[in-house]
């Protein structure tokens, strides 16, 4: 069986936990491939919340298997922090939850060094959610990590120190100082460790093997958005994974012709969270009205999200960057009440108009050129069928499937699991 994709085409934030949510039942396994508590996926069911950040978004479900790929990194505390959760609410993830040897572990210097090397930016600073995201990317190319695997090795407490010890000795290099006690930030680790120890650790990529083989369903969930795609996004205001398709095949192990659907998830309008430039970003009444009524706040670190229209070029490079087949569109009820809307159709790059994403995005090279569409005043939130969807929304739809060349077979109109219309 091929493996099918979902992945997020902005900034990230386009309600990729959601959809998981919704699509679990139809799959066997649920399979993260990169990132890691960087990501808040959050979901919506039986009036209640929920927020994951390393663990697959199938755990709810009773019958499905969740695994955490080898292309993700893990904090070991916030992971614990994740599974009390789960146990507050009676799920058994003991039966369901496996873990990649080959996936790499955030040390709590990981984060320091994350916070020393944001606070001597200054102004260059990424906007980093500081969860030690890039030093332990890094580790991992530059073949110093520590893996699950490692620790079920005799002298991984010794590799940790000799990494550790490192860390300190950079974290002293940055100009901008950090407080810090490494000893009581290592006795939650070292605990938090024991708790991940007990979980079931495999050797993910046969795993994966096998479970096509046998002709299990597959859906490998990503993180992040196209547009922090550590080659593809807007770099260097990106995470440091790769959060397109690619990222899957290096993330889990799977071949590239073994890839079935790729299905791209985005807003209705645009987020971005963190530093870096966004064409289509508004700082008049519209944009605070996408953030107030989507309440755009970050799943992980609660700062406010920055909001503008949709920007088809983007979308487009993102489509075609990770081969999308399907798309599904988040938000729409939160555009409700426009009178027109906006929609980024080109940019002006250094005076030309263009219809492609340019190296760089900075507001200095790229203006936004806008096609004006009419706005729809319906609550769509109590809607579940397609027929009840209002014309200039049906419109909206159809004028960015024509652009985007690709169906849009999802329209969210509400945070719950029930708020979702199949096309
Ligand atoms: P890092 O991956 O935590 O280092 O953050 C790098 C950039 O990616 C920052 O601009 C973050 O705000 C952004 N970022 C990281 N993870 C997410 C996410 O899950 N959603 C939205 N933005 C994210």
């Amino acid at each position: 069986m091929a493996v099918d994709l979902l992945l997020g085409l902005q900034w990230g934030d386009e309600g990729k936990g959601k959809i998981v949510d919704v699509l679990t039942s139809k799959y066997n396994i649920i399979a993260r491939f990169q990132g890691g508590p960087n990501a808040g996926h959050t979901l919506v069911f039986n009036g209640k919340k929920h927020v994951l950040h390393t663990i697959p978004s199938g755990i709810f479900h009773d019958d499905a298997m969740n695994l955490v790929g080898n292309g993700v990194v893990i904090d070991p505390v916030i992971f614990k922090g994740e599974l009390k959760k789960l146990e507050e609410q009676n799920i058994d993830y003991r039966k369901s939850l496996l873990i990649s040897r080959k996936a790499h572990i955030i040390l709590p210097t990981h984060r320091l060094l994350d916070a020393a090397s944001e606070a001597s930016k200054g102004k260059a600073k990424i906007g980093s959610t500081l969860k030690g995201i890039g030093p332990t990317y890094m580790d991992k190319t530059g073949r110093n990590g520590i893996r699950v695997g490692d620790l079920e090795l005799s002298d991984w407490k010794e590799r940790y120190r000799t990494l550790a010890d490192k860390h300190e000795s950079m974290i002293a290099f940055y100009d901008a100082k950090i407080e810090y006690d490494l000893e009581e930030l290592e006795i939650e680790f070292f605990k938090a460790i024991d708790i991940l120890k007990s979980l079931k650790f495999i050797d993910s990529e046969e795993y994966i093997h096998q479970a096509q083989k046998a002709g299990k369903t597959i859906l490998a969930e990503g993180a992040q958005g196209s547009l922090l795609d550590i080659d593809f996004g807007t770099y260097p205001y990106v995470t440091s994974s790769n959060t397109t398709a690619a990222g899957a095949c290096t993330g889990l192990g799977v071949a590239p012709n073994q890839i079935g659907e790729v299905f791209g998830i985005f807003k209705a309008y645009t987020t971005r969270v963190g530093s870096g430039p966004f064409p289509t970003e508004l700082f008049d009444e519209d944009g605070a009205t996408m953030g107030r009524v989507g309440q755009e706040f970050g799943a992980t670190t609660g700062r406010p999200r920055r909001c503008g229209w949709l920007d088809l070029v983007a979308l487009k490079y993102a489509c075609q960057v990770n081969g999308v087949t399907q798309l599904m569109m988040m938000k729409g009820d939160v555009l409700s009440g426009f009178k027109t809307l906006k929609v980024c159709t080109a940019y002006k790059y250094k005076g030309e108009i263009i219809h492609h994403f340019p190296y760089n995005i900075e507001p200095e090279n790229v203006e936004p050129i806008y096609t004006e569409v009419s706005g729809w005043q319906e609550d769509l939130t109590a809607m579940s069928e397609d027929s009840q969807l209002p014309k200039a929304l049906n419109d909206y739809i159809e004028f960015l499937e024509k652009e985007l060349e690709v169906p849009i077979t999802i329209v969210s109109v509400g945070p719950d699991r029930k708020q979702t219309i199949f096309r």
